[in-house]
């Protein structure tokens, strides 16, 4: 092993236990926000004390090479107090138009299944993405994007201080884990982020993409949504 393999196995290990210390709720002492961005391999972010703040900190964002492609930004929407946050993939052709967070077919998924099945209104939960710039074709972000992209989300969800965090699709799950996941053996189990209680389910756009097996999916959503409910006080109808 040359020396150079060596210091990039130890910072490996270093980026390992802040993940996990960050997950149980742990914030690293005494380390700059640049350090531990390098450290984390993401961007650094300044402490914001609120939502309007941090969209400020993050600007006209060229940090990542989805920025020569996007029309707008979507740094999510909702309330900056929910109880319950969202988290999607990427934002998709609609969402980068109008630089609003799942207002495409997904999103009227979505919104049906927060205001219809968990009875609460769109905007008293928070919904955003795991990166905030459409990529080319919709296709999945990349993880040098994801990695860029992902202390926003994690100073997003600091601010917010949910109660829950569901995770939609894989590449949520994934990006939220710190391991690729499958999304069908992951779903309805409870995770931790940034000792958060987490939980993964399918992407409302992965259940439109199966019309086939709509019915099956969205009883597999609403068995993770009820128990999404119960663990924030709510009550389901059955
Ligand atoms: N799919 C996502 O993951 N996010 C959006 O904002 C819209 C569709």
């Amino acid at each position: 092993m040359t020396a150079v393999d060596e210091v990039r196995e130890i910072l490996q290990g270093i980026r390992r236990c802040l993940t996990a210390g960050r997950d149980l709720g742990l914030e690293p002492p005494g380390l700059s926000p640049a350090a531990l961005a390098y450290l984390e391999g993401g961007s650094a972010v300044q402490r914001t004390a609120t939502l309007e703040q941090l969209r400020d900190v993050i600007g006209d964002c060229r940090r990542c090479k989805l920025c020569s492609g996007r029309t707008n930004l979507v740094f999510g929407e909702g309330s900056p107090s929910a109880r319950l946050v969202f988290v999607g993939e990427a934002p998709g052709r609609e969402e980068d138009i109008e630089g609003r967070p799942f207002i495409g077919e997904a999103g009227k998924l979505l919104t049906r299944i927060i205001e219809n099945g968990i009875g609460l209104k769109r905007e008293d939960v928070y919904i955003c993405n795991i990166v905030k710039c459409r990529p080319p074709d919709n296709r999945k972000p990349e993880p040098d994007e994801i990695r860029t992209c992902l202390p926003f989300l994690r100073e997003q969800l600091r601010i917010i201080k949910p109660q829950v965090i569901c995770g939609l699709g894989q590449v949520a799950a994934s990006s939220l884990m710190g391991k690729e996941c499958k999304i069908s053996r992951e779903r309805g189990k409870w995770f931790s982020y940034m000792g958060v209680p987490f939980m993964p389910t399918f992407h409302p756009a992965y259940i439109l993409r199966n019309p086939r097996d709509e019915r099956s999916l969205k009883k597999l959503v609403w068995e993770d949504v009820k128990m999404i409910m119960a663990q924030i006080g709510l009550r389901s109808g059955d």
